[in-house]
């Protein structure tokens, strides 16, 4: 089966062409998917152009604006299983290609729908579980239904993921979209009207938007914006207005969106900070909690480690870290008297999305999140937004650094230690100084761009801070990586470090700085190269190291994640580059996770 974790355009003009628009609008969704394109649009019939590879490629071949109609539908596609050819690319058609569907999720039960409508003569031409629903569609339609009731009715037999649009060559005014656990909004013009994945890629021509829920459908059509239930019975819906501007999702002069992103870290802490007085008023109206769970993926689950070591230390409150794709297979411990939160960037992660759902009602549920409306936001009891505005590149940066100032502005909330605010107030400054490494940083990644390996290790707070630098590296620079607790290593991994192997030895000031210390002579004893981030006035460690990058002597360890993070996302990000690797959108990887 091909499954999907894709992104979705359509949209409705106002005598306008809608090819060019789609192209840009899917452009924006690159990030969720790139191995296939493809944009359909309708005018006296349906015109589709669409292929395997990156857009710009494919757009160079098949010039993909050029194609008439004022209304169509666009996809950006990512595969799991299955090939990235021509043929599997959406959109996907119905028998004589009046109907066109681009879709993003799985449809569970594609095999014997599929079976059955070849039964009933249907011919298909690709492997995706998508081609089901244009024939189902077909298939209603014969049977005297328009393309709205037709596509009700196809979803009703549908089971699984999906977020679809969908258009009709005999009503060519008209682009039907529907969502279940898939994300999907709806926007919002003057006399235009879009349906997307999310917010980022429709910006250019409206900030209004209506988040679909599950079983909910959208019309769009010369009449406007219809949204209905699954039924059929109109609904009622707010209408958000988003603040991100349609700039803050172009490159603004950076080679790549990620470079822009971790250089935009300082600004997304400042901004995150100021939401300190939503977070004090939440925290005030939190019960009594004697336990806290964290529940994330990734990048966010090293977010949630460094939410562990503060909630301990400055809460003093027992505090789990679960990988939420780990979480159901542990889960029934929790109670009234347990806050679990969700760290999450989309809001959309399907692991994470399955763990609150089977939290809620349980316990007490909080999620920190960066997309507004996303459908975390939706189903969890309190959130908190992070402020880093849209993040493009694949490779979490800015989301990060927001998650973790959030995690210490409630922490340090909760715990009612007021006297931190200052140190913390003062990390976006700290992070200025990191950023002003590069040159540096770029020297050191010259240095080790070739190795096989890397070793990260830490202790305490730097050792989510060694496995998110490990993570950055092999995401983007497919080097192998490994994050350790600098104590572990003697346990078994020292095995592995030979003459010239790189350590990076995230050593700030603090409880735990002798010991990682040790370590560090450890390594070197057995050859390594090691690169060691730590205080300026740290002349021991300076001492000990082959390369150093230096911090000020007064961040401590507690306050380290943010601005220490920074050199080895740097790191990273240089040796993608010279490595010819597009560090944006690196292989097998999608920003956003809407599979389990
Ligand atoms: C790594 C990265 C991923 C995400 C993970 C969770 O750079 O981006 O590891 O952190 O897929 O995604 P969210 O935070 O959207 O739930």
């Amino acid at each position: 089966m091909v499954k999907c974790m894709c992104g979705i355009i359509g949209c409705l003009l106002d005598n306008k062409r809608a090819a060019p628009v789609l192209l840009n609008c899917v452009k924006k969704l690159e990030y969720r998917g790139y191995d296939s394109v493809g944009i359909a649009t309708s005018s006296s019939d349906i015109k589709i152009k669409k292929d395997s590879g990156k857009i710009d490629d494919v757009h160079k071949n098949l010039d993909l604006d050029d194609l008439p109609g004022d209304m169509g539908i666009a996809h950006v596609r990512w595969a799991t299983h299955g090939l990235p050819t021509k043929e599997n690319a959406h959109p996907q058609t119905d028998c004589k290609d009046n109907i066109a569907v681009v879709h993003n999720g799985i449809i569970e039960n594609y095999k014997e729908l599929k079976d059955q409508l070849i039964g009933e003569g249907h011919q298909f031409k690709s492997e995706t579980d998508t081609e089901v629903i244009p024939h189902l569609i077909e298939k209603y339609v014969e049977m005297g239904n328009n393309l709205e009731s037709a596509t009700r009715l196809a979803i009703g037999d549908i089971k699984g993921s999906y977020a679809i649009a969908a258009i009709c060559r005999d009503e060519p005014n008209k682009v039907v979209g529907a969502r279940k656990e898939s994300p999907l909004i709806v926007g919002k013009g003057e006399n235009e009207y879009f349906i997307a994945s999310d917010a980022p890629a429709i910006l250019e021509h409206t900030n209004k938007v209506i988040y679909l829920e599950d079983h909910e459908m959208v019309v769009l059509s010369e009449e406007g914006i219809e949204i209905k239930d699954i039924k059929g019975n109109v609904i009622k819906k707010e209408i958000f207005t988003i603040d991100w501007t349609p700039d803050m999702a172009e490159k603004g002069g950076y080679a790549h969106f990620m470079l822009k992103e971790i250089h935009e870290q300082p600004e997304a802490v400042k901004k995150t900070l100021l939401g300190e007085s939503e977070i004090k008023k939440m925290v005030k109206k939190f019960p009594d909690f004697n336990r806290v769970c964290f529940v994330a993926c990734g990048t966010s689950f090293h977010a949630s480690l460094i939410g562990k070591y503060l909630f301990e230390n400055l809460v003093g409150i027992p505090t789990d870290v679960s990988l939420a794709s780990e979480f159901e297979y542990s889960a029934d411990t929790l109670d009234e008297k347990t806050l679990v939160i969700f760290i999450t960037q989309s809001g959309e992660t399907a692991d994470t999305l399955k763990a609150l759902r089977l939290v809620n009602h349980m316990a007490k549920t909080l999620a920190i999140v960066n997309v507004l409306g996303s459908t975390v936001t939706r189903e969890a009891e309190y959130v908190i937004y992070t402020r880093a505005g849209p993040e493009i590149g694949v490779a979490a940066t800015k989301t990060y650094v927001s998650q973790l100032a959030c995690i210490y502005l409630l922490a340090i909330y909760m715990s009612g230690k007021m006297e931190l605010m200052e140190k913390l107030q003062n990390i976006p400054e700290y992070m200025e100084t990191a950023l002003q490494k590069e040159e540096l940083i770029k020297e050191i990644a010259q240095k080790y761009k070739d190795s096989r390996d890397f070793f990260f290790i830490g202790r305490g707070f730097s050792f989510p801070t060694a496995m998110e630098g490990a993570l950055k590296l092999k995401e983007i620079t497919y080097i192998h990586g490994e994050g350790y607790a600098a104590g572990e290593l003697k346990h078994g991994p020292l095995a592995l470090i030979d003459e010239g192997v790189p350590v990076v030895a995230v050593t700030p000031p603090g409880k735990s700085h002798d010991k990682t210390l040790s370590n560090v002579e450890e390594v070197k004893a057995r050859g390594a190269h090691v690169i060691g981030l730590g205080s300026s006035e740290d002349g021991v460690l300076k001492y000990e190291v082959h390369d150093m990058i230096e911090f000020e002597d007064e961040i401590d360890e507690m306050f380290s994640s943010m601005p220490y993070v920074i050199p080895l996302q740097l790191l990273s990000y240089y040796i993608s580059v010279m490595k010819s690797i597009d560090p944006d959108k690196p292989k097998n990887l999608a920003k956003c996770v809407t599979v389990e």
